[in-house]
């Protein structure tokens, strides 16, 4: 299970602080819980692990039964929250190198998160030398990113395999009744999956957004909807702060918030963790910032960034604070090897495992932050695994809705996005923003 160790903490935070914000955070828990706060026509995430049909899970599994064998790629056209969630899952578990290797599934490459000319340049001369299949995911099915993606990589599959066997390659992932999206899937005849109107799309990862390319990628889709559930059971259950890491993160973040402390960096140790960040950092930007509010999230993967931003956290503007997101057990093995001659001088490592090397490497870090005036939360995870993943997903998510009605927003809208995309429109002479 996933636990949130709090011992760097002492120094900032009295526990007469976190029992008060221990009883904000559970009046906001039952806000969620209840539906009574903003935007509670979104909480369809909170039963989702629970909820999700088993005739989800078997046509998900037919369509990599049906898709897969023909695939060297499956492309992933998102963008937000309709791709990050899957990227996250993805990229924490497979190699490094996964794109160098030929593996036993489709490698995973991603559009429609960017309007980068050379990129798709880049993307269509890959496609044109491999096989490959397409997930086209958007909830309002109208956004421009994945459009635009999704006109270009239609064209290139079609002029590639044919109009009607192109049509089988594609799988569309969008709203049940409405969007350009709907409407071209519909038209076409593509295999659709549908967004559950109350799921937003950050909150989005275990349905067939998220859950269609982690299966793809090879991934147990089932062990991690286990892990979900499990921890939406203590999430939802459990009203102590001892007990339920959601509550007692939640807690923590509102008091360092209103302590001056208003960026959070997620940490990791391991690089397969990278894409988590990037997640977590939609859910809880998106989630929080707004109204002149929330927490400014941020992150660093080390020990490779304290060679570039760990001066600025040590001793730079006192602003943040720091979420280290720990492994406990590596998957594989690698062992200093020995060398008599001892040049390089670190025999003294000789026999030990990276992972011990790697985890005094983040105990040294929480500690010299720690003294550099920087509180650090530490959420230790088992290991990385489907079954771990699920757990940390929904810890988050849950974590995310109490937090964000703790500082009096509505956690689960996203006005502020908006804003770039009608100057866009209104440049690019989109019919109806002339003005
Ligand atoms: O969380 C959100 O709702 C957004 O980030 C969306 O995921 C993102 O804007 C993409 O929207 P859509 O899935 O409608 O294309």
């Amino acid at each position: 299970m996933i636990n949130l160790h709090i011992d760097y903490l002492q120094q900032f935070i009295s526990k007469t602080d976190i029992d008060k914000a221990g009883q904000k955070a559970l009046l906001a828990k039952v806000t969620l819980l209840e539906g009574t706060g903003k935007g509670n026509d979104f909480l369809g995430w909170v039963n989702l692990p629970q909820e999700l049909s088993q005739e989800i899970i078997t046509n998900i599994k037919a369509d990599v039964e049906r898709l897969a064998p023909k695939s060297q790629l499956f492309v992933v056209i998102g963008i937000g929250g309709s791709y990050l969630g899957a990227r996250a899952v993805i990229e924490a578990l497979q190699s490094e190198f996964a794109s160098m290797e030929s593996g036993r599934h489709p490698f995973v490459v991603y559009a429609g998160h960017t309007l980068s000319e050379d990129y798709y340049q880049q993307l269509l001369s890959l496609l044109d030398k491999k096989d490959y299949s397409v997930a086209v995911i958007s909830k309002s099915g109208t956004t421009t990113e994945p459009a635009v993606a999704f006109r270009i990589i239609k064209s290139h599959l079609e002029a590639k395999y044919g109009k009607a066997a192109a049509c089988e390659r594609i799988v569309a992932i969008t709203d049940a009744k409405r969007g350009a999206l709907h409407d071209i899937a519909q038209q076409e005849g593509y295999r659709m999956y549908v967004i559950p109107d109350n799921v937003g799309g950050r909150f989005s990862v275990l349905t067939p957004v998220g859950l269609l390319p982690i299966a793809m990628a090879g991934y147990d889709i089932e062990k991690l909807l286990q892990g979900a559930r499990d921890m939406r059971d203590i999430c939802v259950k459990d009203n102590t702060l001892e007990g339920n890491p959601a509550l007692l993160y939640a807690a923590i973040r509102n008091i360092l918030y209103d302590g001056g402390r208003k960026v959070e960096i997620l940490e990791n140790f391991v690089p397969n963790l990278k894409y988590i960040s990037e997640w977590w950092k939609q859910l809880y930007g998106e989630s929080e910032g707004k109204e002149g509010k929330g927490i400014l999230p941020h992150s660093l993967s080390f020990t490779t960034d304290l060679h570039s931003m760990g001066q600025y956290v040590q001793e730079g503007e006192r602003l943040m604070f720091e979420t280290v997101l720990s492994v406990a057990k590596p998957r594989h093995t690698v062992v200093i090897p020995a060398d008599e001659q001892n040049l390089d001088g670190i025999n003294y490592l000789l026999g030990k495992s990276l992972t011990e090397i790697n985890h005094n490497a983040e105990l040294g870090t929480i500690l010299a932050h720690k003294d550099g005036d920087v509180p650090v939360l530490r959420i230790e995870i088992p290991e990385v695994s489907e079954y771990v993943l699920g757990q940390l997903i929904y810890f988050f998510e849950f974590a995310c809705g109490v937090s964000g009605y703790m500082l009096g927003v509505n956690p689960f809208d996203q006005p502020g996005v908006e804003a770039y995309k009608k100057n866009m429109f209104r440049l690019l002479g989109k019919p109806g923003y002339a003005e």
